[in-house]
């Protein structure tokens, strides 16, 4: 059984989307877990009038049981109505936070979940503190949702309006990437294996690709999508996390501190690039029709020139002595041809070649190693090496090392959201963007942004069910290199 923790969680935008899909089900795994027991209680709150039992009925429905267990869980579910904008109204809702801290005996923890559109986030921050709900009996965190900010300086701008009622560690940042298990695991490949970590540089690495493909379209999210793009939407978060994570330095320890300070350290020595290099280094791409998708700009809520990318390429260079001339190439987009997400790190050949000397029977050239993480959908890792085939004569070839996470045992990993409210629970904020990590990635961004800005694009240049942009291929084969995963034709 796990440890068991008490707070009071208060759900703003508690009707919403994300909270039924994601957030309930993963607090009723939690419970089930025994993380959460007697000792835990939830506000819901949104401007929708429902009363404390029809908030349970809906929350009964997300979690998709009615079992004794999911009865007992829901009994800790109350409701309370609130325009967040409201002033007065944080009152009623103090005193039901005081009224369930007493009856649950939650000893002052209080966790506040966003989840609602960002505009709030500053509002409801600054209120929960002047409004007197946060108290210091015990922990007070807030967890916000994405995005933050759409810029460097409105992040900033919505960073400080959160430092005035809460601390930099009592913001919880999500990045649900980060909550996903085999981008947990890069720390533990990396900085557990000699084999790995001592090969893990710019004397042995060519370059390393980060791929996060997705097969499906906008879907009812296109009213947000038209006005954040997928540079904003996949690429200043979750790429540059994955990125931070595969490029830093050994931390000191395993610890929420150390490890930031490595991701900080390595978003700082990415090279922020000037208009020309922006330009070249990276491509956008939006989908047009094909494979009976709809072109995007004929989504709905999608103006019919819309500018906006759903593609990404680009390639990132960090100007620090490990890492000095090996690109970091990425991509991401939607309506191609899979959804997964996959790193591969592909390793320098070797210097020579002994087994192609004049008159060698080995005709194949020896091949390059690589080493795939498999994220999602299989999750594991696969490394590529040269070997002599089992055949008369002597001739190499390329054999694949695998392992792969048994599907079973897949299921039974616990999904990002689960892990990030425990991980919120415990004040653990390794799996979270500290304001630093989010600054840089910010400011690398913006630079691309501003040039892409500058030129409007020629769209849409890519058929839904390919890999993007034809423009995403020349843009790695322009450095005599491809995509290790690339489409059979
Ligand atoms: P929804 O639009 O589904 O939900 C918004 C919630 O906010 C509703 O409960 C709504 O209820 C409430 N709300 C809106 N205005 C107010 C107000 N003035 N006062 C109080 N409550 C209000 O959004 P999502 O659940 O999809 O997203 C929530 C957050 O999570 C966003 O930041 C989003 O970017 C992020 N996110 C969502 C993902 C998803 O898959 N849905 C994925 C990743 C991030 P009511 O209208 O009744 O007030
Ligand atoms: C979200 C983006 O952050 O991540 C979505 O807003 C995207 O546009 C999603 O579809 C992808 O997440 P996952 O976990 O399905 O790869």
């Amino acid at each position: 059984m796990a440890t068991e923790r008490s707070a009071l969680f208060i759900f703003f935008g508690g009707t919403g989307d994300l909270a039924y899909r994601k957030l309930y089900p993963s607090m009723f795994n939690l419970y089930r877990k025994g993380t959460l027991q007697e000792k835990f209680a939830v506000i819901g709150t949104a401007r929708d009038k429902l009363t404390d039992e029809k908030f349970r009925e809906k929350v009964r429905k997300s979690i998709g049981s009615d079992s004794k267990e999911a009865e007992k869980f829901i009994s800790h579910f109350y409701y309370e109505a609130h325009d967040v904008t409201d002033q007065a109204h944080y009152s009623v809702l103090k005193a039901r936070a005081e009224e369930l801290d007493k009856k649950y005996k939650l000893s002052g923890n209080q966790i506040f979940y966003l989840s609602m559109a960002p505009n709030f986030f500053g509002t409801v921050a600054g209120y929960l503190r002047t409004e007197g709900i946060v108290n210091d009996n015990g922990f007070s965190r807030l967890v916000i949702e994405k995005p933050f900010g759409r810029d460097f300086e409105s992040a900033k701008e919505l960073n400080e309006s959160l430092a005035k009622s809460f601390k930099e560690e009592e913001i919880f940042r999500i990045d649900h990437y980060l909550g996903k298990e085999m981008i947990q695991n890069i720390e533990a490949l990396r900085f557990g294996n000699t084999i790995i970590e001592s090969l893990w540089n710019n004397r042995y690495i060519d370059n390393i690709q980060v791929t996060l493909s997705e097969s499906l379209g906008v879907e009812e999210r296109a009213s947000y999508y038209d006005k954040s793009g997928a540079l904003r939407d996949m690429v200043q978060n979750h790429i540059m996390q994955i990125v931070s994570l595969l490029a830093m330095e050994q931390p000191v320890a395993f610890t929420d501190s150390d490890i930031r300070a490595e991701k900080v350290k390595a978003l700082r020595s990415l090279r922020v690039y000037n208009v020309a290099e922006a330009a070249t280094n990276f491509v956008r791409g939006q989908y047009g029709a094909g494979n009976k998708v709809k072109p995007y700009r004929e989504e709905d809520n999608v103006p019919a020139d819309s500018t906006t990318e759903t593609f990404v390429a680009g390639k990132l260079m960090f100007d620090n002595y490990r890492w000095s001339g090996t690109p970091f190439y990425i991509r991401t987009g939607k309506v191609l041809a899979d959804k997964f997400t996959r790193v591969d790190v592909v390793f320098k050949k070797p210097l020579v070649d002994i087994f192609a000397f004049p008159g060698s029977t080995n005709t194949a050239p020896l091949d390059t190693n690589i080493l795939t993480l498999y994220i999602e959908p299989k999750a594991g890792f696969a490394l590529k090496i040269n070997a002599k085939n089992n055949e008369q004569g002597f001739q190499t070839e390329p054999v694949t090392m695998k392992y792969l996470v048994d599907p079973e045992d897949s299921k039974k990993t616990p999904e990002p959201y689960e892990r990030l409210i425990h991980d919120a629970l415990k004040g653990d904020g390794t799996n979270f963007s500290s304001w630093q990590e989010v600054s840089y990635a910010w400011k690398f961004v913006d630079q691309i942004r501003h040039v892409w800005d500058l030129q409007a694009p020629n769209f849409p240049n890519y058929t839904p069910g390919s890999m993007g942009p034809a423009a995403a291929d020349e843009l790695i084969e322009r450095d005599h290199r491809s995509w290790v995963y690339k489409l059979n034709k």
